[in-house]
């Protein structure tokens, strides 16, 4: 029995990977490189030791998911595909609706069809919008996206809740990301945003190499420590483990549809950030303070208790360990 992944060889993808591969799982990965590379899948597998059986295939293509599940036992689905550029999400609205829903549909179809029942769904903290109160639990209402790209992923959670109301033989796993960020230890894969980076840590390493000037600090009179936007950084090999602890949890306990939040419970300034970061690499990173960046929210950190207690699982690594991976794989990519 194999685990598919589509958009196994993106970042979370290829991290999650590594680590099923690593427990003995079988690996079936469906990549259309939209937004990877394809020497991704032999550093996955000299990191794990261990083959993916690939399919360069588009999500939203029936016919293409149709054969890899016709040729290979699934036994679950863990969906990383999907777009994620919030900005790009803004400009591009339909590209995003049409993407990130059709391909998910595609997958409940097929799984259907074929008997799958077990899917885990990359899910983020854009669900909740503006909080009321951080730390965040699960039972916080979600809703007020600020970006069609939050919405899809609205939207694709409320479709999971709709199909198993349908069908309670299903096993769904809804996981929402707070802020990932980091590299395998090995510096061989990590996050390689397209352009300019938009997220903070790609931005900050790309400061520190000297490939972009000086980090934009977007605002410092937010009702902070520091007046900087607090986020809930995740090393991203903690978030793929989290995923093998919720397949075990499928595996065990089967029949349900369950909702966790992968944080590490602690918030962190952008400044904070900065610091941590020079401090671990002993690198500059010049910046600046502007305007805030419309949509940003003051504080977002995850109550990541309910994972601790029902997953068995827990963040472990550290933001200097998150700001010496991501400094890591940068410095290993440059070469
Ligand atoms: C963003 C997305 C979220 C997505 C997540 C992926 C929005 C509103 N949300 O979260 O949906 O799931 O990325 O990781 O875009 N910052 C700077 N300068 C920069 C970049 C960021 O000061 O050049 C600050 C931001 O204002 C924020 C913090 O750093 O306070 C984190 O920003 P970012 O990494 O973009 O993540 P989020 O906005 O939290």
């Amino acid at each position: 029995m194999s685990i598919l992944l589509p958009g196994g060889i993106g970042y979370i993808g290829s991290h999650t990977a590594i680590e099923l591969l690593q427990k003995g799982e079988d690996v079936v990965v469906i990549d259309n490189f939209s937004n990877s590379k394809p020497e991704m899948i032999e550093k996955i597998e000299k990191i794990a030791g261990k083959k993916i059986k690939f399919y360069e295939a588009d999500y939203t293509d029936r016919n293409a998911v149709e054969k890899v599940f016709a040729e290979n036992k699934i036994e679950a689905v863990i969906n990383f595909a999907g777009y994620k550029a919030v900005a790009e999400s803004v400009k591009e609205p339909l590209k995003y609706y049409y993407n990130n829903i059709t391909g998910c549909i595609v997958l409940l179809e097929t799984m259907k069809k074929y008997g799958v029942k077990k899917f885990i769904f990359s899910s983020s903290a854009t669900v909740y919008g503006k909080p009321e109160t951080v730390p965040i639990t699960e039972e916080f209402k979600i809703g007020g996206t600020t970006n069609p790209y939050g919405t899809t992923k609205l939207m694709i959670e409320q479709i999971l809740q709709d199909a198993y109301n349908a069908d309670k033989t299903l096993d769904i796993c809804i996981l929402r990301y707070f802020n990932p960020v980091g590299a395998h230890e090995s510096g061989l894969i990590g996050e390689e945003p397209q352009g300019i980076p938009n997220n903070l840590m790609p931005y900050v390493v790309r400061v520190a190499s000297g490939e972009l000037k000086e980090l934009s600090v977007f605002g410092n009179d937010y009702n902070t420590h520091d007046g900087t936007g607090v986020r809930d950084y995740i090393h991203v090999v903690d978030l793929a483990k989290g995923h093998v602890n919720a397949l075990e949890k499928l595996n065990k306990e089967g029949k349900g549809l369950y909702i966790y939040n992968l944080g590490t419970g602690k918030g962190t300034s952008v400044l904070d950030m900065v610091k941590a970061f020079e401090k671990t690499t002993g690198m500059k990173v010049p910046y600046k303070i502007v305007e805030r960046r419309p949509g940003d929210i003051d504080e977002c950190y995850a109550d990541a208790t309910k994972a601790e207690k029902e997953l068995g699982w827990k963040a472990e690594k550290t933001i200097e360990d998150m700001c010496r991976d991501s400094w890591n794989y940068i410095k290993n990519r440059n070469l």
